[in-house]
């Protein structure tokens, strides 16, 4: 392929990574993992304990740097010093364990470090615009169908849905492109996963790109558009949803192919 042609190409995707490799000292999480999401596009990412998952995602993330390999924006390749970098393109992670501050409220907690600043005394003392605050939080929540009681409510007395829901809120309060989640619907009571769900549809139709990390068939089902598989920290295998199914999806967490009897574990050393 030639350089304009490799341009054009990434040109198409909102972020692309080429040959990731990650060590952890002796452990090596990650071999010259390819990765690639469309704007609008739910891409589903499976695959066993240990694959490398959340690994992966807290490089497109910024929160850890690549051994080796590139990551590409927009069509141009990028380096994250950090999550904020990542965050000021538009690239928000929402957390396996959420990172939610339980004793402050949920409008807070949209807010958290980024809060609205009114400017006095000629702008030389900035205060936090707490009512600015509260104000964006509630039409934001309307605006993805999340209701609450009151914004004002403290998140450790909200559900487990109810959570996720700050959190997918949070992580779109400011412009988001793409959002990545690990296993948002892992702790939630069954009646609180489609509306999870949902929410992620409701991304996608506003044109946000949404990386889904997930063991459930149902919800990779449901929501995604694609889904790639990792297996032992590499790629493993890749498809549209329409050209899938739900065994084939679970065969290759285990490492099996269709028509294909032999284990990728028997292949690994
Ligand atoms: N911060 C870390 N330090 C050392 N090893 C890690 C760290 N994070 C992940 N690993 C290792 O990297 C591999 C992939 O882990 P991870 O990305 O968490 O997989 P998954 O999310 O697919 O379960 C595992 O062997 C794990 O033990
Ligand atoms: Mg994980």
């Amino acid at each position: 392929m030639t350089q304009a042609q490799e341009e054009a190409g990434s040109g198409n995707y909102l972020l692309e990574a080429r040959g990731i490799t990650k060590h952890f000292g002796a452990v090596t999480a990650l071999r010259g993992v390819d990765f690639h999401v469309g704007r609008g596009e739910v891409l589903g990412v499976v695959g066993d304990n240990g694959a490398g998952k959340s690994t992966l995602m807290k490089i497109l993330s910024g929160l850890f740097a690549p051994s080796r390999g590139a990551l590409i924006f927009d069509g141009r390749p990028i380096r994250f010093q950090s999550p904020h970098d990542a965050r000021d393109l538009g690239i928000e992670m929402v957390y396996q364990d959420l990172a939610l501050a339980e004793n402050i409220n949920i409008a807070e907690n949209i807010f958290l470090g980024r809060e609205p600043v009114r400017r006095l005394l000629g702008g030389w003392l900035p205060l936090v615009d707490h009512k600015a605050g509260r104000d964006h939080a509630r039409q934001h929540l309307d605006n993805l169908h999340i209701h609450v009681k009151s914004v004002e409510q403290r998140v450790g007395e909200l559900s487990g849905g109810q959570r996720q829901a700050v959190a997918i809120a949070r992580a779109t309060a400011f412009d988001a492109k793409l959002v990545i989640m690990d296993e948002p619907t892992a702790a939630l009571a069954i009646k609180e996963v489609g509306k999870v769900l949902d929410l992620i549809k409701g991304l996608k139709d506003r044109g946000i790109g949404v990386v889904l990390i997930s063991h459930r068939m149902d919800d990779i089902f449901y929501v995604c558009d694609r889904v790639m598989a990792l297996f032992h920290g590499a790629n493993f295998a890749e498809a549209a949803l329409c050209d899938t199914s739900r065994s084939e999806v679970i065969g290759w967490i285990m490492g099996t192919k269709e028509g294909q009897g032999e284990l990728a574990h028997d292949r690994v050393h």
